[in-house]
Order: C-alpha cells, then sequence, then structure tokens
C-alpha cells in the first residue's frame, strides 16, 4: 500500500541511524552542494548561501530541521542569502488518542499506527516515514496513547510490553522524535500491586520511582509522561482528598532522576453536572482548579491547558489559565484531529483558530495537540486534513506565521500547478469562516450530535449532565458569563474581563459565548440577532457549495487520486452544511416565531 502521499517528496531509504545521518541523508536528497558545521545540540540553525553551496550550522537536530526547510524553500523558489531561525517552543508534540484495540478516539483517518487487537502492532517501514514526516515540520515528541488509559493499556508501561515500545523509540530517534507515554494515574492498583493510588503515600511514589527505573532502562530517552487525572471519570489524586499538585509532583519527583516531564492534563471539569443549575458554570474549572495551585508545583511539572476553556469548539475566547500561572510551567493544548470541527470530511484549516488563539500573547514554554494522524494510506483521511498537521509543526516552530504563508507554502509542496495552488489556498482560508457560519456562530458551541459531534442536535446536549448549554428559549439565547453573571470573566486580567463584560465591547465573534442575548438585540451589522443567525447559516451553506465547486474546477488539475478523495468529502460537507442550516433555521423559527428578513426558505 503507498503510505507515502504527504507533503514530503518521496525518497529512497537506506534509513539513518544517527539524526546527523538523517541531515545529511536529507540534504543530498536535495541535490544542491552544501556543508554541514554541527556546533551545540539545540534546535535552532543558521542556513547561509555562499555561491551556489548551502552551508548549514546548528545543532545536529538543527541540521535536519534545517535540511528540511531548505527542502521547503527551493521547493517554493524563495531567494535568500542567510536564514536564522529557532523554534518557538521548546517540545512540540503530538498527541495519539489511541486506543490498545487499534481504534482511535476521535479519530478520522482510519485505526491505529501503533496498536491492533491489545497488542503493540505497527509497520517498522511507515514507522520510519512517520518519523521523518514529523520530524520535516520540526515536531519532536509523539504520545502514542490515548489519554483515557484503559485496562489492558495500563500494561504498557510493563516489562511485557517495553521492549515493543523501545524499539519504536529507537525507530523515531535519528529523527529527533521522542515518545511520550499516556499513563493511567492509578496503574499501581490497576495492576493490582498496591491498593492504593494516594500520592501522599511513600509506598505510591516508591511504586513510581521503582516503574521509572524501568520504564528509562528500556526507552532512555522518554520524554515523559501524560496524564488525564480526575478529568471525565479518569481517577486522579481527588479520590484520596488529595489536589492536583500532590498527583502531578508525584510523577514529577519519579521521573526527575531521568530528565523526564509529567504532562498533566488541566482539562477537569464536573461533568456531572445537573443541567437545572445555572450557577456552575463549566468553562470555569480549569482556572478555579489550577490556578490557586501557582507556586506547588515541581519544576518538571508541564501544566497542558486546551485552548479554549471548554473543548474544541469552533470559537472559544482563549482559555485564562494560559500564561497565567507565572511560576508554572504550562503547554497549550490544540486538536488536529477535527472532532468538533469537521471530523476531516468538512474542510476546516484550523491554522486560522490557532494564530489567533497565539494572537492573545500568551507564552508557554511547550506546545501539544491532538493528532489527525491514522493508518489511512494518505495518514489523514482527507488529503487537504493534513494542511491542518502541517500547519501545526509550522506554527509549534514558528508561532508568529501566518495562516496565509502556512497555507501557500503546503499548497507549494503539495501541487505543482499554479492554478490549483492559488485555489486550494483560497479554500483552506475561507473554510473556517465557513464551518463556523453553517454549525455555531458567535461563540454558541454545542449544537452537535451527542457522542458522534458530527451534524446538528440543538437540544443533544441542553439537558445533559456535560455542562454544556446554550439554554435558548422564546426571547434569548446564550449565557450570561459577565462578572453579573457566571463570573467567568473575571478569570482574566481586569482590562481583558471588562472589554468581554460589555455587550458593546464583547468581540461579536463571542458574543453568545459571554452573554445571553435577546433575539432583538442589534449587531454591528444593524441586523438583530435572530437575522444574523439566519444570514450566517444560508451564507455558511453557500460557503460550502462554493468549495465543491472550487474544487471541481481543479479536476486534472490536481492528481486524480487527491481529486477524487476531496470531492468525495466535500460533497458530503455540502449535505452536512444544507443540514446545519435547516435544523438550526428551524429550530429558531419554531422558538421565536420570527421569519427571514429575506423570505428565504426555513422549513416551518
Ligand atoms: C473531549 C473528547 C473526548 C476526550 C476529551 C479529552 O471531551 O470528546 O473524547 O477524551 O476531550 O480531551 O480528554
Amino acid at each position: 500500500m503507498n503510505f507515502h502521499n504527504c507533503w514530503l517528496k518521496k525518497r529512497s531509504f537506506p534509513y539513518p541511524s544517527t539524526v546527523r545521518e538523517a541531515a545529511e541523508a536529507e540534504l543530498s536528497n536535495l541535490g544542491v552542494p552544501f556543508k554541514i558545521y554541527i556546533n551545540g545540540n539545540g534546535d535552532g540553525f543558521t542556513i547561509s548561501k555562499n555561491g551556489n553551496e548551502y552551508q548549514i550550522s546548528g545543532g545536529e537536530t538543527g541540521a535536519l530541521y534545517a535540511a528540511f526547510r531548505l527542502g521547503v524553500l527551493l521547493n517554493n523558489k524563495t531567494d535568500f542569502t542567510q536564514i536564522n531561525e529557532a523554534p518557538s517552543y521548546e517540545n512540540r508534540i503530538i498527541n495519539h488518542w489511541d486506543n490498545f484495540n487499534g481504534n482511535i478516539e476521535r479519530g478520522y483517518s482510519g485505526k491505529s499506527l501503533f496498536f491492533d487487537d491489545n497488542e503493540i502492532d505497527y509497520d517498522e517501514n511507515r514507522m520510519r516515514h512517520y518519523a521523518r514526516m514529523l520530524a520535516s515540520v520540526g515536531l519532536n515528541a509523539v504520545a502514542i496513547n490515548n489519554v483515557n488509559v484503559s485496562l489492558p493499556a495500563v500494561k504498557l508501561i510493563t516489562g511485557e510490553k517495553l521492549p515493543r515500545l523501545a524499539k519504536l523509540a529507537e525507530i523515531f530517534k535519528p529523527y529527533g522524535v521522542r515518545l511520550i507515554l499516556s499513563i493511567n494515574y492509578a496503574s499501581p492498583v490497576m495492576l493490582g500491586e498496591l491498593d492504593t493510588a494516594d500520592p501522599c503515600d511513600p509506598r505510591v511514589a516508591d511504586w513510581w520511582k521503582k516503574r521509572f527505573d524501568i520504564i528509562y532502562s528500556y526507552i532512555p530517552n522518554l520524554l515523559g509522561v501524560l496524564v488525564k487525572a480526575d478529568s471525565e471519570n479518569q481517577p486522579g489524586p481527588f479520590s484520596y482528598g488529595r489536589d492536583h499538585a500532590d498527583g502531578a509532583n508525584l510523577f514529577a519527583k519519579a521521573l526527575a532522576p531521568h530528565g523526564g516531564y509529567v504532562f498533566w492534563r488541566c482539562f477537569v471539569y464536573n461533568c456531572k453536572q445537573n443541567w437545572r443549575d445555572t450557577k456552575t458554570d463549566r468553562p470555569k474549572f480549569p482556572y478555579d482548579n489550577f490556578m490557586p495551585l501557582d507556586g506547588r508545583f515541581d519544576e518538571n511539572v508541564v501544566l497542558q491547558i486546551k485552548n479554549g476553556p471548554y473543548d474544541f469548539q469552533i470559537r472559544e475566547p482563549v482559555s485564562p489559565l494560559l500564561g497565567a500561572m507565572k511560576q508554572t510551567t504550562q503547554a497549550v493544548e490544540f486538536q488536529i484531529a477535527q472532532e468538533y470541527t469537521g471530523q476531516q470530511i468538512d474542510l476546516c484549516f484550523l491554522p486560522t483558530l490557532w494564530r489567533e488563539v497565539l494572537d492573545t500573547g500568551f507564552k508557554v514554554k511547550h506546545i501539544a495537540a491532538v493528532t489527525n494522524t491514522g493508518n489511512d494510506f494518505n495518514w489523514t483521511g482527507n488529503y487537504l486534513a493534513a494542511a491542518n498537521l502541517y500547519g501545526y509543526g509550522r506554527l509549534a516552530w514558528d508561532s508568529s506565521l501566518s495562516p496565509e504563508s502556512i497555507a501557500a507554502e503546503w499548497c507549494g509542496l503539495m501541487f505543482e500547478d499554479a492554478d490549483a495552488r492559488a485555489a486550494v489556498k483560497k479554500m483552506l482560508l475561507d473554510s473556517r469562516e465557513i464551518y463556523e457560519n453553517y454549525t455555531t456562530p458567535l461563540g454558541m458551541g454545542w449544537f452537535v450530535t451527542p457522542h458522534t459531534h458530527y451534524g446538528p442536535d440543538p437540544l443533544g446536549y441542553e439537558f445533559s449532565l456535560w455542562g454544556t448549554y446554550h439554554r435558548a428559549d422564546r426571547e434569548a439565547v446564550g449565557i450570561d458569563r459577565s462578572s453579573r453573571g457566571t463570573g467567568y470573566t473575571r478569570q482574566y486580567p481586569p482590562e481583558v474581563a471588562a472589554v468581554y463584560d460589555n455587550i458593546d465591547t464583547c468581540p461579536e465573534e463571542l458574543l453568545l459565548f459571554f452573554h445571553r442575548v435577546a433575539y432583538n438585540h442589534v449587531l454591528k451589522n444593524g441586523k438583530t440577532l435572530i437575522q444574523y443567525l439566519y444570514d450566517s447559516h444560508f451564507k455558511g451553506a453557500e460557503g460550502a457549495e462554493r468549495l465543491l465547486k472550487a474544487w471541481e474546477a481543479l479536476e486534472g488539475r490536481v492528481p486524480g487520486e487527491i481529486y477524487k478523495n476531496v470531492l468525495e468529502r466535500l460533497h458530503k460537507q455540502v449535505k452536512n452544511a444544507y443540514e446545519w442550516r435547516d435544523v438550526f433555521n428551524t429550530f429558531f423559527y419554531r422558538l421565536t416565531g420570527e421569519s427571514d428578513g429575506l423570505g428565504r426558505l426555513i422549513y416551518k
């Protein structure tokens, strides 16, 4: 099976055994004269052009990243004499949500690359390609298993499974990619070795110390572990009356002698909320839980925080926790997998969204994202979804890049035809707004079908346990999260809170996240809220049709296999957009009795 279709040019291996060899092989592959000067061991690099020779200097991984960079520059015919680059984040991580049985939680491109039928099962050749592909965009760490770790995946950290993982770590190593393991907080109990996982019990601390000694004897360059504790029914320190600092430090202390990190997720909230309770507000949980603990975390704890306070909706404000803990190391967590953003059927170029998040200016040391890759022959199911993986890698490397430049670069690598490059770039750049328009505009979120998270279901989450409510009634929709409402806005610095607090200064695209708004409220464009909602859905559905037309015009200009793959998905996207438009509009029409001002069809 051909699984090598991505932005990288094909090349024949011998597979390199060191990073330096990998860098040399990649440079040789470019067919231009070059010299490498290794100095230090950082990821940064300089490429200088001297006559027709390219001089690369940097650490070994730096030289490797330089080689890939040069490939892009040559491909896109970029003129330069010298380029200096260093990554924006120290660790640039992807998280696989792969289950031990081979399924992927929120996976839309086949099955796991690492597991099958409760065994570690990977194709070594494919793993080499994967490592190379990740390194080509500067990614340097991979968590291979789902954050929800159940039995038998708990056993990944035992001697029975570690040899196969060690081999995988070795395969990734020449490309500078390090492994992370997701672990279950209560492993010693689940493996039947202790009757407690109390972080303050010395037996538990000793158990983890010994466990990490064993793990590191197999995988000496393991970057660390990822833990989802006290979140969505996963065990954690709360069961023992302890807090997240106690829990995270337990691992940190056991990992410290090996130089490992514990990536501790902050996706913590009450997942058994009562919809009748209008005081409890889910987005407040991460900040309320973690902010008071600032200063208590060990140095090698990294708090991994989702970009928004909810859960990867198409539009959320930035999490107030990001950058707020001055004495704690943090990572921002994005989601490349399109769980709520079209499931790799609908086109949704996520660098547009990530750019806005990064533009809020918080500083963190590490970056992570739930990946969209699986064992589909082209890695991401939809060929165009690969632009999101590429874009994530590029932003993790250089957080100042624009979505335009990322899209142009990726299209330049994927397509030969200049018109196709321009057309796909436009499709990518338009796609996020289109998706937002036909799903949940104005920061509303959660109109999605429960569990599957594809397609509309206006009341699907409205009376659930998950704390995900829009509370639409005949007069108004949205939650008042201002300081007069749930008080969520108070988690931001006062000057930011003041902007969000006021319905007139709140960015309109987040209006229904922050405020409860009457349908006759007049928006900046002079239209009432209800009219805006209708307009947005008609516009979104037209946008989806436009994407399809733009793609149809490329028949014969892009490789047939790619054409067919994307066409099939765009047809489904248009259908999905119609469904969203009609369900959404009818839902609000029935509530309000307001007709569309432009007389378009809204089903009664
Ligand atoms: C979302 C997603 C879950 C996932 C969770 C997480 O809620 O739907 O499948 O486990 O996020 O980030 O842990």
